[in-house]
């Protein structure tokens, strides 16, 4: 999602765009709108030294935060990314942009966040010019029909609409001023996932909130 977005706004804006991907196919509309496509695999080190030359800046939009086996988070989101920070340093990049995330810190209760928090203090210990993304989940992903709601739906959490979040990276790849950065990046609100359901429902013209505190919650707005 987001990096195909990103890739849209930088080919928009004129820039040079390559989309690394592990399988061809699966960029081919980037392809047709003016990218050109590597193919690498985060837990492929080599592969990855390969698909860094020439590149100015590198943007990682990757994860595997439901990965199994030889794609398990351990590998990809952790070893993988500090593997593509040290291919980068060894290819000449200027500038490395990473997509952490929103609430990342050593001692989080989750351990992808924990993994993200690690892979930032890599970056900033890479001696490469860092850019860090820090978004609140993403819009697009958590409030679609069907919507799967994920332990009680109580809890509010932020919402970002992932285009917002491509255009805080485009900045982040072309402004010098954005080096050296941790860039949070959320939405205007907080919602339950009872709420984004009932906004759906709502929305669609069907639907009921299964939640009577959510429907308190959204008649108060
Ligand atoms: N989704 C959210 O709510 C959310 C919130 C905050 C932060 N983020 C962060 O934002 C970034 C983008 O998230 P997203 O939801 O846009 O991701 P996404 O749509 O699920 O795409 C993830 C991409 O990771 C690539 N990938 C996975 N394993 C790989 C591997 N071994 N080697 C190379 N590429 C691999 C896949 O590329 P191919 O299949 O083409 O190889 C895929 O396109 C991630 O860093 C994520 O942690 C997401």
């Amino acid at each position: 999602m987001l990096g195909s977005d990103i890739a849209r706004q930088l080919l928009k804006a004129g820039d040079r765009v390559v989309a690394i991907t592990r399988d061809r196919a699966r960029a081919a509309a980037l392809a047709s709108a003016g990218a050109e496509v590597r193919v690498a695999d985060l837990t492929d080190t080599a592969s990855l030294r390969a698909a860094c030359p020439g590149a100015d800046v590198v943007v990682a939009a990757a994860h595997a935060l439901l990965g199994r086996g030889r794609y398990r988070s351990e590998r990809v989101d952790d070893e993988g990314h500090r593997a593509l920070i040290d291919a980068a340093r060894a290819e000449g990049v200027r500038r490395f942009v990473y997509t952490s995330v929103l609430g990342a810190s050593p001692d989080h209760p989750v351990d992808f966040w924990r993994t993200k928090h690690g892979v930032e203090q890599s970056l900033k210990a890479s001696g490469l010019s860092w850019t860090i993304l820090r978004p609140a989940a993403f819009m697009e992903r958590h409030a679609h029909e069907p919507a799967t709601i994920l332990g009680r739906g109580d809890r509010p959490m932020n919402f970002v609409a992932v285009r917002d979040v491509a255009r805080v990276a485009v900045h982040a790849v072309r402004e010098p001023s954005a080096a050296g950065r941790t860039l949070e990046i959320g939405g205007p609100e907080n919602l339950t996932q009872d709420e984004v359901a009932a906004l759906c429902g709502r929305s669609h013209g069907y639907g009921t909130c299964r939640s009577a505190r959510a429907r308190e919650r959204l008649a108060a707005r």
